[in-house]
């Protein structure tokens, strides 16, 4: 199994919170950025990816004519691909039924729609452009164009948001009848305008945010199957299922990662930079590291340790993370059952303080070695 993802980074606005690799203005820059994609491609050895996933920034930035290039550019990039998901990112003020029905002909099996909050005056805050009616036509349109999958991503823990407001989303969106939900919460990374303006994140609100979304995503009949996903039956992220494995992946474009060989590498962040590069017939990349003992046993830990369901854990990091892993079930944040290691409830909420367990520099791994 090996995925592909392809990075779009053109976004109308950056809204306040967001610290991806996605940039606003540079739209005229998109046509030059589809053939540096192609040349990257070529640039690489040869794959046949199962999955696909056009994430970003916004994909749907892109017009009609320059997604239906981007899916034959992919086409031709890899004429042995056997995709049996294929996904593609969108905001509800940048689609509309012509790029829906490009979308449904290029083989687009789930489209994730990024709504955050159904509140407009919250969705203003934080620096979207889109009201909440937007999103509800524009996932009707989708499903009138055959798009099998739509999914929808959500924030909790905005400033501003309540317990009241979060639940209206809820009910607003599940009256939508979704096969798939991210529910994220905020996150304030530097660099950002909320970090700017001293934003800070609530973690008492987050987790009676996260409590009762969970609740209501679970009534609705969508399974939580990882820390912020919840899917109905069939309709989990098999790209994202990849990752969480461990398996194999590539990306391509400004700033994605590629995993391959047990080697990770990530590409340069900026599109002018990045497109340079694979111009001259370089290869974009920033960063290369091979993760190899107790790093890469704890990757698959924490990794793992995101599905609800848990993971089964090779003998080699059974027995290097024992010391650890007994203090995290002596502490009821994590359990076993049979042969798998996973989060109790109490463990999904508190799973960032599991993760540091796996993480260099391995705190205590060091004072049990
Ligand atoms: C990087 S965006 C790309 C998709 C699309 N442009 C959009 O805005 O929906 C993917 C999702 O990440 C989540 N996200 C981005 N920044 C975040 C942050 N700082 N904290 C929590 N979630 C965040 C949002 O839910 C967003 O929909
Ligand atoms: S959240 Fe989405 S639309 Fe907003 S800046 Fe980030 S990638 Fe662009």
């Amino acid at each position: 199994m090996i995925g592909l993802y392809v990075h779009i980074p053109f976004c109308a606005v950056k809204c306040f919170y967001c610290d991806f690799a996605a940039f606003s203005g540079q739209n005229k820059q998109v046509d030059r950025y589809l053939a540096a994609l192609a040349s990257e491609a070529a640039l690489r050895a040869p794959h046949a990816p199962d999955t696909l996933y056009v994430g970003g920034g916004t994909p749907s930035e892109l017009s009609a004519g320059q997604i239906d290039d981007l899916f034959a550019r992919l086409r031709r990039a890899y004429p042995d691909a056997r995709l049996v998901e294929t996904t593609f990112e969108a905001n509800p003020e940048s689609l509309d039924e012509e790029k829906l029905a490009v979308l449904a002909r290029s083989g687009v099996t789930r489209l994730s729609i990024g709504l955050q909050t159904a509140d407009d005056a919250l969705l203003k805050a934080i620096g979207r452009r889109h009201k909440a009616a937007d999103f509800a036509r524009v996932l009707r349109a989708a499903r009138a164009a055959g798009i099998p999958a739509l999914c929808v991503d959500l924030m909790y823990g905005l400033p501003g948001q309540t317990l009241d407001g979060l639940g209206s989303t809820l009910d607003s969106v599940l009256s939508l009848e979704p096969e798939h939900i991210s529910l994220y919460g905020l996150q304030v990374e530097d660099r950002t305008i909320f970090a700017k303006r001293g934003v800070e994140e609530d973690q008492d609100m987050g987790r009676e945010m996260y409590q009762l979304a969970i609740a209501a995503l679970s009534r609705a009949g969508l399974e939580h199957y990882e820390i912020s996903n919840f899917a109905r039956r069939g309709r989990r992220s098999r790209h994202n299922l990849n990752y969480w494995d461990r398996g194999e992946y590539m990306g391509l474009g400004c700033s994605s990662a590629s995993f391959l060989g047990g080697v990770r590498s990530s590409n340069e962040e900026k599109i002018v930079p990045y497109m340079t590069a694979v111009e001259a017939g370089r290869r974009p990349t920033a960063e290369t590291e091979a993760p190899a003992g107790l790093e890469a046993l704890g990757e698959e830990a924490f990794l793992g340790l995101r599905l609800l369901e848990g993971f089964v854990p090779s003998k080699q990091t059974r027995e290097s993370f024992a010391g650890p892993w007994a203090a995290l079930k002596a502490r009821g944040l994590a359990r076993e059952d049979g042969s798998r290691w996973r989060l109790t409830g109490e463990g999904v909420f508190l799973a960032n303080e599991v993760f540091k367990e796996f993480i260099p520099p391995f705190p205590r791994q060091e004072a049990t070695a």
